[in-house]
């Protein structure tokens, strides 16, 4: 990698996003699972979501949304590649060189970051990191999950809740007073509760389970709930107090999107007013590592997030992970 002399904050320079065209309905998975668009509505806030066909992998769709990124940050000129995946196209390696190479930016640091649906969080904090070090000048990071390649089918405890898809930013070395500056950050893990969202089998310590239902992702959804809005509360509270703001100062909040329940119930438990909350879960599903980005580009293309604002941002996952951080939005167009 190579070591660039001046340093800075990171800074939000660029956005795009990308959903494989195959969209499966609410009413869709009702014909072959024991649940009802009623129930995943009113329960989740999702009506649809885009899921990967054998065609389109995760790299795929990491290339598509980051050339989109590149493209909305007007310049190539990147000299590192974080990928937040959960879903790599394979076990070993990583799949961000791949996704370099693809997009023409073979020769940089590329890498994957794992934290599953915290992971843009976490590789958002790794980016500004490698900024703030002046190891890179120009970040892409990509969120991008296959996560339904992870699935039972036949579970309707977690088909029909996770959709797939890849959001991208470009950040940049700048000013803290920037708009688009991000920071503070506040990450956190607790391994004890790894079993909470697990797919047991087909890592090192258990390469291939008798029991084909260990090779699946598994999800105590209820627990699940309770430690994310928790969680995803906590977090943002020391962010604010680390940025200096106040509740009053928020006008956004984009969190990952897992359940549109969580969110309300996120954003009740910080004081913030339901329409402060950016969603697109009713056409994405939980798409992991990508649902962050994703957001922020449905958010700004229906003027949900305005320059200048105020935003919070969180997410929680299996690790069990969580974090947040925050920036005053840039004038970013989605590429
Ligand atoms: O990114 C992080 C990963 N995951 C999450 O954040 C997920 C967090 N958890 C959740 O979002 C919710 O817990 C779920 C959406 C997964 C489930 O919603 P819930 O309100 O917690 O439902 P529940 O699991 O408590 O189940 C309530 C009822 C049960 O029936 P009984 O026992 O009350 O008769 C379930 O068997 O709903 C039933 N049920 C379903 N019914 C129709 C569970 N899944 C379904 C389904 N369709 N798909």
């Amino acid at each position: 990698m190579p070591t660039h002399g001046s340093r800075g904050v990171a800074v939000l320079a660029g956005l795009g996003g990308w959903l494989p065209p195959r969209v499966v309905d609410n009413d869709e998975l009702s014909q072959r699972l024991d649940t009802s668009d009623e129930w995943i509505r009113t329960r989740t806030g999702i009506r649809r979501r885009h899921v990967v066909t054998a065609d389109v992998s995760t790299v795929d769709m990491a290339v598509e949304a980051g050339g989109r990124a590149l493209r909305s940050a007007g310049s190539q000129d990147v000299d590192a590649l974080v990928l937040a995946t959960a879903t790599p196209d394979q076990v070993c390696p990583a799949s961000a060189p791949q996704v370099a190479s693809r997009l023409g930016l073979g020769g940089i640091a590329a890498f994957d970051v794992n934290a599953v649906c915290s992971g843009f969080v976490y590789a958002l904090a790794t980016a500004a990191g490698l900024i703030a070090a002046g190891a890179a000048q120009r970040v892409l990071l990509v969120g991008a999950d296959a996560f339904t390649t992870l699935l039972n089918p036949d579970d309707r405890s977690t088909v029909p809740i996770f959709g797939d898809g890849a959001g991208a930013v470009v950040l940049r070395a700048g000013e803290q007073d920037e708009l688009g500056a991000i920071g503070p950050f506040d990450l956190h893990s607790d391994g004890d509760l790894a079993d909470l969202l697990i797919v047991p089998a087909g890592g090192a310590k258990q390469k291939k389970s008798a029991n084909p239902d260990d090779h699946y992702f598994t999800m105590q959804g209820p627990a699940v709930f309770r430690h994310a809005t928790a969680r995803m509360a906590e977090s943002s509270r020391t962010v604010m107090e680390r940025a200096g703001w106040t509740v009053g100062d928020v006008d956004r909040f984009v969190g990952h999107q897992a359940n549109i329940r969580i969110l309300q119930a996120t954003a009740k438990q910080l004081g913030l007013p339901a329409d402060s909350l950016v969603v697109n879960i009713e056409r994405t599903g939980n798409t992991s590592a990508a649902s962050i980005p994703l957001a922020m580009v449905d958010g700004v293309k229906d003027g949900t997030l305005q320059a200048g604002d105020r935003v919070l941002v969180s997410a929680f996952g299996a690790g069990l992970t969580w974090g947040a951080t925050a920036l005053r939005w840039p004038a970013v167009t989605p590429g």
